[in-house]
């Protein structure tokens, strides 16, 4: 493909967005396994995993929120630039934020609308803190008590109620082959 010459072998950064539950985490693991098979160099930035050493200290406010995110947008950029496949899973609910990391990343930001409804996410409760944020006993709760801006134009939506975990990785793969950052893979290379 004309576009596959052309980005192969450069860094970039697949940002997944979506509410807590939405399967951010989930379908990155699965894309993280299939990009360290073809493309090689692979690190992830998770936002619980962030939250406990790069932005040890931030809350939940918008300000806290829009730091964390940015933190993360500049080492995203830091590998992405070293030609490192960076994958992003956090909240981010705010465009603006994510806007900007995307003005700093340039054209080698790949969004990812990870999204499920609200009743979805909060019936999966992963976690346990949909429960909590209902009853009130954690606030500023993305999507109850705080504000979640959907993406207007991501590069990819995946619906996460309509699909399962595999077949979201597998459209992510997708859209990164189809964006020319994947070595080309040879039929008999799957068998
Ligand atoms: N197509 C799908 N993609 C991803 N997850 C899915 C899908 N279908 C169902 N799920 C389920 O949804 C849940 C998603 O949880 P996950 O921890 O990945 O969410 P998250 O977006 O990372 O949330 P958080 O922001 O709290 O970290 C998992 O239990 C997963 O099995
Ligand atoms: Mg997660």
């Amino acid at each position: 493909m004309e576009n596959g010459s052309r980005r192969y072998g450069r860094g970039f950064t697949l940002w997944f967005t979506g509410l807590s539950g939405a399967g951010k985490t989930t379908i990155s693991e699965i894309v993280e396994r299939e990009l360290r098979e073809r493309f090689g160099k692979v690190e992830v930035l998770d936002g619980d995993i962030v939250r406990t050493n790069l932005s040890k200290g931030l809350g939940f406010s918008r300000e806290d929120r829009d730091t964390n995110i940015l933190r993360i947008g500049f080492v995203a950029d830091l590998l992405r630039r070293n030609g490192v496949a960076v994958i992003v899973s956090a909240i981010s609910p705010y465009k603006e934020a994510r806007d900007e990391v995307r003005r700093t990343i340039g054209e080698d930001f790949v969004e990812v609308y990870v999204d499920a409804p609200l009743e979805v996410c909060a019936d999966r409760d992963v976690k346990g803190l949909y429960k909590k944020a209902f009853s009130g006993e954690i606030a500023q709760f993305t999507g109850v008590s705080d504000p979640y801006e959907e993406p207007a134009a991501p590069e990819l939506h995946i619906k996460t109620d309509e699909e399962e975990p595999h077949e979201s990785a597998r459209r992510v793969i997708a859209k990164l082959d189809e964006l020319g950052y994947l070595r080309p893979v040879r039929e008999f290379d799957r068998a």
